[in-house]
């Protein structure tokens, strides 16, 4: 039985004690839909008409969007990738690297107004949902109110545009795959759908049909990796139903800060439960990822078990 997404409402997590809807979404899915989340559907709209405004820009311009990782920055249309096209930085939990982002594309201060508000506010939606979700897992962070264990964790900002065709129809814009990182907050387009995700038992891919004003929310590898293997690394894809464009918008909470490994805490970790991957950073695991080209969740197996060779246990 495939079953129906789970759909969690912020506000209402936020007022209770219990989240045991949300642990098992987690769990078992990997996946939700997030609703009254508290980010303006105003402001959703705006960005993304901004984002349909910034892909309309001169190729030259847009190719100023730089960033600190390879595929954080620009990402042409290419004769891997004929459909997809895509702009973003690394870190919007820092306002600096918003301007930044703004001042390579040139963008206009009201632009810049909807892309700073923006990133704000997803960007405390994204931490909100890391601290219930540790809460509802029994994982109390510094405060007590889990905020502070995800403190500083950089928040990667990517928007999508799909250019899908005709010709293209029933082919994949987005090969099956799972996220990098600990959490994604997706806000798909609200008319052109397409996304799919692997349902609870895996066996086999259930469309996700888009729900304006929502997020979806998927769990990452680093998830896993963090909750010892507690948390499901969902995997999805996304496939061109229409002859469209497709625009999405993408914040992955990446996991801790560049060079600190993913500690799973204490609550994960016991004698039934023993540590099940070996230490590594994120930035190591994107790494790992690259250089074996396992992009559906199957790196996590490259860290169980002793070091294959000392030079992978460098990356
Ligand atoms: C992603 C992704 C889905 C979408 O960027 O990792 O899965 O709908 N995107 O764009
Ligand atoms: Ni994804």
């Amino acid at each position: 039985m495939a079953g129906t997404l789970p759909i969690l409402d912020l506000q209402e997590l936020q007022g209770s004690s219990s989240s045991e809807n949300l642990r098992e979404a987690c769990e078992k899915w990997g996946c939700f839909r997030l609703v009254n989340h508290g980010v303006p559907v105003k402001l959703m709209s705006e960005m993304k008409s901004v984002v349909g405004e910034l892909f309309d820009l001169p190729i030259d311009v847009k190719r100023r969007n730089v960033d600190v990782l390879s595929g954080s920055g620009y990402v042409a249309l290419s004769s891997k990738n004929p459909l997809y096209e895509a702009l973003g930085l690394y870190d919007m939990g820092s306002a600096a690297a918003v301007h930044k982002f703004c001042d390579q594309l040139a963008a206009s201060p009201q632009h810049r107004e909807t892309i700073l508000s923006y990133a704000e506010a997803i960007h405390g939606v994204a931490m909100q949902v890391a601290a219930k979700m540790a809460e509802s897992l029994g994982v109390v962070g510094r405060s007590d109110d889990g905020a502070g264990l995800f403190e500083g964790w950089p928040c990667q900002f990517r928007i999508n545009k799909y250019h899908f065709q005709p010709e293209t129809v029933g082919s994949p814009g987005v090969q099956i795959h799972t996220d990098s990182g600990f959490l994604t907050l997706l806000q798909e387009d609200e008319s052109v759908g397409g996304l799919e995700v692997m349902d609870p038992s895996d066996a086999g891919y259930i469309p996700v049909d888009p729900v304006p004003g929502s997020f979806l929310v998927n769990l990452g590898d680093l998830a896993t990796v963090w909750s010892n293997g507690k948390l499901r690394n969902v995997k999805h894809r996304v496939q061109c139903k229409e002859a469209a464009v497709r625009i999405s918008i993408a914040t992955f909470l990446l996991g801790p800060p560049r060079d600190t490994v993913v500690e799973p805490p204490p609550a994960f970790v016991d004698d039934v439960h023993p540590r099940l991957y070996r230490p590594i950073s994120y930035d190591g695991f994107r790494e790992l990822r690259r250089v074996t080209d396992k992009h559906a969740g199957e790196a996590l197996q490259l860290l169980q078990g002793p070091p294959p060779a000392a030079s992978m246990d460098q990356i």
